[in-house]
C-alpha cells in the first residue's frame, strides 16, 4: 500500500508541475509573479538569509562596513568565518561565546513586515515551507509554525556537547554563556565543549534541512530573500528548482544563478520595499500591516 502511495505521490506531482501550461508561468515581472501567486501557485518555497533580519535590527554577514563579519576585529581573527568554525572553537571557544551574548534571541528583536509576510503567505494555505539560514528565531516568533519552517543553520532553542552530542539545557547553556563560562560535557568522562545548537562550519546541518530534496519537487513558486546564496548546502535549494518553476529575488544584489533562468524575476530592492510592493500587487498589503501591528511576539 505504501509503495501504491509513493507512486501516486511522484505521479501527482510529475503531472502537478510537468504538465504546467506555459500560460500559467508568469512573465518575469512583479505584478505577473503576484497574480500567479494569487491565482494559481499554492506552493511556495521561500529561501531566507540574514538580509531578511537586518530591519529587525540585526546586522547581516557580508554587507560592506555593517556586515558582522567586517566587525570582528575585536576577537583577533585568523578570518572572520572562524568566529563560527568548528576546528577553530575547538581551539578557542571564547569568540564565539563572547559573540553569542549579542547574537541570543531575546525582547529586543522584532520580526518586520518580510517575517510576517511568510506568515501570511502560510496562513493563505500557499506555502509549502520556509528555509531560513538566520538563527535569531525571528521566523517563529512571526508566528510561523514549526512543520512550516526549516531553521537550516540550527539555533538556540538547544544546546549539545560537539564531542559526544550530549543535549544540554539550553537555558543553562545560554546563562553560563552570559557569565562568560567556557562550558564543558556532564557526559562521564566527555568534557567535550557544549554550545547552542547553531551550526558551525564543518557541521551537519540538521536532518530537517533534506526534506528539501522533496519540497523542490513540489514546489511551482521560489521566492529567495535576503541571501546572498554565497553558503553551501543551502545555496544549493536555489537552482534544485525544476527550470519551469518561476523564481523571485528579492534582494539588494543579485545572487547565485538568478538571471539565469527564463522565469526568473529579479527585485533588486530594500528588503521591506521589495515586500510592501509584493503585499500590494497581491492586494495584501492592509492584512500585512495588520498583522505587524497587531501581533505580540509569541515567545
Ligand atoms: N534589503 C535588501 N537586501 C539586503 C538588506 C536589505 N535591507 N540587508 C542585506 N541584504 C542582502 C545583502 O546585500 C546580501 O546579498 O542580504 C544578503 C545577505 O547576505 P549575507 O550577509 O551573506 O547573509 P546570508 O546569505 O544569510 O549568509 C549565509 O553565511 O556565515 C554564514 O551561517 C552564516 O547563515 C549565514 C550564511
Amino acid at each position: 500500500m505504501y509503495v501504491m502511495n509513493t507512486l501516486a505521490d511522484v505521479w501527482s506531482c510529475f503531472t502537478a508541475n510537468f504538465y504546467k501550461k506555459s500560460s500559467d508561468i508568469p512573465s518575469n515581472s512583479l505584478p505577473a509573479i503576484a497574480k500567479y501567486m494569487a491565482d494559481t501557485s499554492k506552493n511556495v518555497l521561500v529561501m531566507a538569509g540574514a538580509g531578511l533580519s537586518t530591519h529587525s535590527g540585526i546586522p547581516d554577514f557580508r554587507s560592506p562596513g555593517t556586515g558582522l563579519y567586517d566587525n570582528l576585529q575585536q576577537y583577533n581573527l585568523p578570518y572572520p568565518e572562524a568566529i563560527f568554525d568548528l576546528g577553530f572553537f575547538v581551539r578557542d571557544p571564547r569568540p564565539f561565546l563572547s559573540l553569542a551574548k549579542e547574537l541570543y534571541p531575546g525582547k529586543k528583536y522584532r520580526p518586520n513586515l518580510g517575517h510576517y509576510l511568510a506568515r501570511l503567505i502560510n496562513e493563505k494555505g500557499k506555502l509549502l515551507r520556509m528555509y531560513t539560514q538566520n538563527i535569531d528565531g525571528l521566523e517563529r516568533l512571526a508566528g510561523l509554525p514549526p512543520e512550516k519552517l526549516v531553521e537550516a543553520h540550527g539555533g538556540f532553542s538547544s544546546a549539545s556537547c560537539i564531542s559526544c552530542f550530549k543535549e544540554h539545557d539550553p537555558d543553562e547553556t545560554r546563562e553560563a554563556i552570559f557569565r562568560g563560562e567556557v562550558i564543558r560535557c556532564t557526559n562521564g568522562k566527555c568534557k567535550g565543549l557544549v554550545k547552542p545548537d547553531i551550526v558551525f562550519f564543518g557541521e551537519a546541518l540538521p536532518d530537517r534541512f533534506f526534506l528539501y530534496q522533496d519540497d523542490v519537487l513540489w514546489a511551482d513558486l521560489l521566492i529567495v530573500i535576503g541571501t546572498s546564496l554565497e553558503v553551501y548546502p543551502f545555496a544549493a535549494i536555489a537552482d534544485e528548482v525544476p527550470r519551469d518553476v518561476p523564481r523571485l529575488l528579492l534582494n539588494r544584489d543579485v545572487v547565485g544563478s538568478f538571471g539565469m533562468r527564463k522565469h526568473d524575476t529579479i527585485v533588486t530592492c530594500d528588503i521591506i520595499e521589495g515586500v510592501t510592493r509584493l503585499a500590494k500587487e497581491l492586494g495584501w498589503h492592509e492584512e500585512l500591516m495588520e498583522l505587524y501591528a497587531k501581533h505580540e511576539p509569541c515567545m
